[in-house]
């Protein structure tokens, strides 16, 4: 590590330390670490798939069978992965109360599995499916997925992953509390998001205007980087671990 990135993490340690309102908000950089792929950049899953294939209601609607298979095959990755160290940092952090609560744009479900169970996600989890005539909702394994596309159980309907696509609404009551959590926070730690994706990269904004330290940790300067105070750019479980090793000289 660079000796400028150790300056960095000091600072963004010291301001962890004196944050009474520590909130995260995350993207799929977040979870590259655990071998989960972004949506952008050079191995992204939009340079391998075009999302209004498979990240649209209408594409869901005209071939909802192959929508269906695209989402179970990224659930199937994910039952081997794990929460990185990065996750365990901060899983640490909300145990004893320096983190209050984590916003994220992932749809993956780590941070629930890795202890936090103070958790916005944004646009769903795609560990759920919900009926798009009745509105029943579950986990998908829970649910039978011999035939595509997944039924119904109660009322027979079309069921549909859990999660918002592009083009539709984020759940208001959701945002509204995002917006909120990010008003009344005095530091906002944003981790591996490019920030072009809204109303979701408002969230870091909101946060400034509301007079918080903005400390980003991305592998690449973003969308979010102009207004960062401080801008770490290492890998998300690095730079985690790097502040978490300061923090623990305060403790
Ligand atoms: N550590 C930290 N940052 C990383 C890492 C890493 N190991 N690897 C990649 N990054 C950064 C990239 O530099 C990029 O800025 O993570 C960011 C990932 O950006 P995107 O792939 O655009 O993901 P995200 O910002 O979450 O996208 C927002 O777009 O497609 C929709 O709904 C989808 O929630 C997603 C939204």
């Amino acid at each position: 590590m660079s000796n400028i990135d150790n300056e960095l993490i000091v600072k963004a340690a010291e301001y962890i330390y004196r944050a009474k309102n520590l909130i995260v908000f995350t993207g799929a950089g977040m979870s590259a670490d655990s071998g989960i792929p972004t949506f952008r950049g050079e191995d992204g899953l939009w340079n391998r798939y075009r999302p209004e294939d498979l990240a649209t209601l209408d594409a869901f609607l005209s071939d909802p069978v192959k929508v269906w298979r695209w989402y179970l095959w990224r659930i199937s990755r994910l039952k081997s992965v794990k929460p990185h160290k990065g996750y365990n940092v901060l899983s640490r952090w909300y145990r004893i109360g320096i983190l209050k609560y984590v916003i994220t744009q992932n749809v993956d479900g780590l941070f629930i599995e890795s202890g936090i169970d103070k958790v916005i996600e944004l646009h769903g989890n795609i560990l759920r499916a919900r009926c798009t005539s009745c509105r029943y909702s579950s986990p998908i394994d829970k649910l039978d997925r011999s035939s595509l596309p997944i039924i119904c159980p109660r009322c027979y309907g079309l069921m549909r992953p859990d999660v918002v696509w592009f083009g539709e609404p984020l759940n208001p009551s959701i945002l509204d509390k995002a917006y909120q959590l990010a008003r009344e926070s005095d530091v906002m730690l944003v981790i591996g998001t490019s920030g072009v994706v809204y109303p979701a990269a408002y969230i870091p904004y909101i946060a400034k205007e509301s007079g918080s330290k903005v400390i980003e940790i991305n592998v690449e300067e973003s969308m979010i980087t102009e207004i960062s105070d401080i801008f770490i750019g290492l890998r998300a479980a690095e730079a985690l671990t790097y502040i978490d090793k300061y923090l623990s000289r305060y403790r």
